[in-house]
């Protein structure tokens, strides 16, 4: 069979994701595996339409499609989604349509799910036979059993493949949203005296939905909003994935664009931060990943930390609960508020106008009371698995991060907690006498659960 590979890392053949699949060429020696370095080659393929049509006759020409990618918060590189686009700017779906799929992916684990769900509906959408995914830990194919794993899941894919299976959907194809927006003149009554309001967006131009939205929220303020389009932004290049940042924030683009001075006079200093993108495909575009992408130089510190953030959707959010998910989790892993997202998917202009004032009082609000509304597991499963992955492995590469978790009281592992460790301990040992055991599970195990709580409201 022939297998065709697209590689999503930006640093080509010296990636890890490109290990596992130099693996899987010495396992399966009787298949033919080509690989297209796309995410690297990206800037190549835009200019060169001869460099472009031979991936697309690769994967014409393929029995499967192998999707490999590295993590790049929670989906794929920028260039990587900028290659997705073309693929359907350029109208090039026939050579992806009824190709048998899988997706490896290596990360952390870290919103790994979301990057997936991506890739799998990006398949669907190109009416691919999408089988199955593995995502693997950077390290994973340094251990036997997880190596035995994915040659099982690299089997099934090709007997699927062999067999043409029928494959298992997840995702309805997208109806788009055609409502336009006309906004009726705002009043800037919103109060945001002190509160410094920036909006992030990828487009002014007021032709298009997203740009009257920004536009009209940036006039509902009655401190003028400051207001950066992404396409002026000085980004020269793409994240290169060579964490040369780890030790000290510094990035090699930093001095060649302005991307990271913008950021740090900007963005840290906001108190109110909106983003403002249309969906294209199942994300939003690939200008914006790359803005994602570059803030990597903060590392996994929490950079716009306290703030108020929500966003500003042109599209089918409704349909597109992933792309909602990663929103929400950008902001509460920033341990700022999630104030919200306002989408376009309403039925009158008058109703997004509505939305829109009561997005932004809400914002003026919270930020006047430095609210911050409970992290969700969104938020919560993040900070934990960075915790412990910048206390453990990565702490030797990632330095500037440990610095920042230390000074910062990151570092709340339970086994600090010394006094209900003591309290496991006695629990323990009284637990394993029969009377007590009963008792506790029978009479004091609930009405101790609410001890404490009934104390507040009974004082309230
Ligand atoms: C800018 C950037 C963003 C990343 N985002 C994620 C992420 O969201 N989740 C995750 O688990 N790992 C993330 N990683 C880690 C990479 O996915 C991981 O190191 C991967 O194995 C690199 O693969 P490659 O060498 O094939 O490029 C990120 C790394 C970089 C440089």
């Amino acid at each position: 069979m022939k297998i065709s590979v697209l590689n999503g890392s930006p640093k080509g053949e010296q990636s890890v994701t490109m290990q596992y699949v130099f693996f899987l060429q010495k396992k399966f020696p009787q298949h033919t595996f080509s690989i297209q370095h796309v995410a690297q080659r990206l800037g190549k393929l835009e200019r060169d339409q001869a460099a472009w049509q031979t991936v697309c006759d690769d994967v014409a020409a393929a029995d499967g499609v192998l999707w490999a990618f590295p993590l790049y918060y929670m989906l794929v590189h920028a260039e990587y989604k900028r290659f997705i686009e073309l693929i359907w700017e350029r109208q090039a779906q026939k050579a992806f349509s009824g190709k048998y799929a899988a997706a490896l992916s290596t990360s952390i684990h870290f919103y790994d799910h979301t990057a997936h769900n991506y890739i799998q509906a990006i398949c669907e959408d190109l009416g691919m036979q999408y089988v199955n995914y593995y995502s693997a830990d950077m390290h994973d194919l340094a251990k036997a059993k997880e190596r035995q794993t994915f040659l099982r899941f690299a089997e099934h894919w090709f007997d699927a493949i062999a067999q043409a299976k029928p494959t298992l959907k997840a995702f309805a194809p997208i109806q788009a949203n055609a409502m336009t927006y006309t906004p009726a003149p705002a009043s800037p009554a919103v109060k945001n005296a002190g509160h410094k309001v920036v909006i992030v967006t990828e487009t002014t131009d007021t032709q298009t939905n997203l740009g009257r939205m920004v536009a009209q929220l940036r006039q509902t303020f009655a401190q003028p909003a400051e207001v950066f389009d992404l396409a002026q932004v000085d980004m020269k290049g793409g994240c290169l994935g060579c964490i040369r940042c780890a030790y000290d924030n510094v990035c090699v683009w930093d001095a060649k664009d302005g991307y990271h001075e913008w950021f740090d006079a900007h963005l840290k200093t906001a108190d109110i931060l909106i983003f403002a993108g249309a969906i294209r495909d199942r994300y939003l575009s690939a200008r914006w990943k790359m803005f994602l992408d570059r803030s990597f130089f903060n590392n996994h510190a929490p950079a716009l930390m306290g703030k108020q953030i929500g966003y500003l959707v042109s599209g089918a959010l409704s349909q597109q609960h992933n792309l909602r998910e990663m929103l929400q989790a950008y902001a509460e892993l920033q341990r700022s508020n999630f104030a919200g997202i306002v989408t376009d998917e309403v039925s009158s202009s008058a109703e997004l106008d509505a939305q829109i004032q009561a997005f932004a009082e809400h914002a003026a609000r919270c930020a006047d009371q430095q609210h911050i509304q409970p992290t969700t597991f969104l938020g919560i499963g993040g900070q934990v698995l960075f915790r412990d992955a910048i206390w453990s492995d990565m702490r030797f590469v990632f330095q500037a991060d440990h610095r920042f978790y230390k000074a910062n009281g990151f570092y709340n592992f339970p086994q600090k907690k010394y006094h209900i460790r003591l309290l496991n301990l006695l629990g323990a040992v009284l637990m394993k006498i029969p009377a007590f055991r009963k008792r506790f599970y029978s009479k004091e195990m609930i009405p101790g659960m609410i001890r404490g709580l009934q104390k507040v409201v009974a004082e309230a």
